[in-house]
């Protein structure tokens, strides 16, 4: 095997140069990010798959195509000991501060900014200029009833209506969903659930092992990510005689081992 010319590296989380039999899942996430901004009705996607086989490439290149269709975005990896909260806040913080301050401060605006003060302040997340410039009077009954699943509803609800009032599209991006307790994940399905309900711009993608599988497949479109074995034939159409030559059964053995050097797909 040419090591220098091999185009894949094997590598957690590393782009490679070719997305192997991705193009259905991409195209997929491709409507749905245009759906989503159009105001049309789209659930969120989330990816699954056993270890190693590409979901976080796939969510980096997702990541990608919403920032090319014009979406604020946030990747967040959920850390194995972190509440969803802590890592949802500064994730949400930051989407809302790369609006402008006038759109910041209209009705919507303050109203997204209340919901997020709200929420912080229940579930005791400390970030600590959460409030800075922004310390608005609080709208009691948004965010602030201390039951995740109806306060994330409220809070990503009041975000996405502040960013249709500001024709602005919001995609999050969360890896390693495993993590999440169970009702965490629950709850954050909900309320994509409700945004999609409402046709607000705000589409999660996610990724997490096949362990998360879900009884929520009616609010998300859930995808299988599968490995090599599956991918053969794309991966050996892609390669064709272009790299390896010879007849197909050289290429079936070209890219076996092409596969083999990319880890446990
Ligand atoms: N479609 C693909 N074609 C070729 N190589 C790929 C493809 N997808 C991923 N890879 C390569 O496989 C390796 C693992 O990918 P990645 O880290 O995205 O997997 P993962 O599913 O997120 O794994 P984990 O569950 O451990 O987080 C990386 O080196 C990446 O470059
Ligand atoms: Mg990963």
């Amino acid at each position: 095997m040419d090591r220098v010319g091999n185009p894949f590296e094997p590598g957690a989380g590393t782009e490679p140069p070719e997305l192997t039999g991705r193009r259905p899942v991409m195209e997929e996430a491709r409507v749905a990010l245009a759906r989503t901004k159009a105001g049309r009705f789209e659930k969120s996607v989330i990816l699954i798959g056993l270890r190693g086989v590409g979901k976080t490439v796939l969510l980096n290149r997702i990541q990608l195509m919403a920032k090319e269709a014009g979406y604020l975005s946030e990747f967040i990896e959920s850390p194995e000991k972190d509440r969803l909260p802590d890592i949802l806040v500064p994730a949400l913080r930051r989407i809302l501060l790369s609006f402008d301050t006038k759109e910041q401060v209209s009705t919507v605006g303050r109203a997204a900014w209340n919901a997020l003060k709200a929420f912080a302040k229940g579930f005791k997340v400390k970030v600590g200029d959460v409030e800075v410039g922004m310390d608005l009077d609080h709208s009691r009954g948004t965010a602030d009833s201390g039951m995740l699943e109806r306060d994330l509803t409220d809070l990503i609800v009041s975000i996405g209506e502040a960013a249709k009032a500001s024709k602005k599209s919001i995609a999050i991006l969360i890896d390693e969903l495993q993590y999440l307790k169970e009702p965490e994940l629950a709850a954050l399905i909900t309320a994509l659930h409700r945004v999609s309900q409402l046709k607000l711009p705000v589409i999660l993608f996610g990724a997490g092992l096949p362990q998360i599988a879900l009884d929520h497949e009616r609010f998300v479109r859930c995808r299988d990510i599968l490995g090599i074995d599956h991918n053969l034939r794309s991966l050996r159409e892609q390669l064709g005689g272009r790299h390896l030559g010879g007849d197909r059964r050289h290429r079936d053995h070209g890219a076996r081992r092409l596969a083999g050097s990319c880890g446990p797909f």
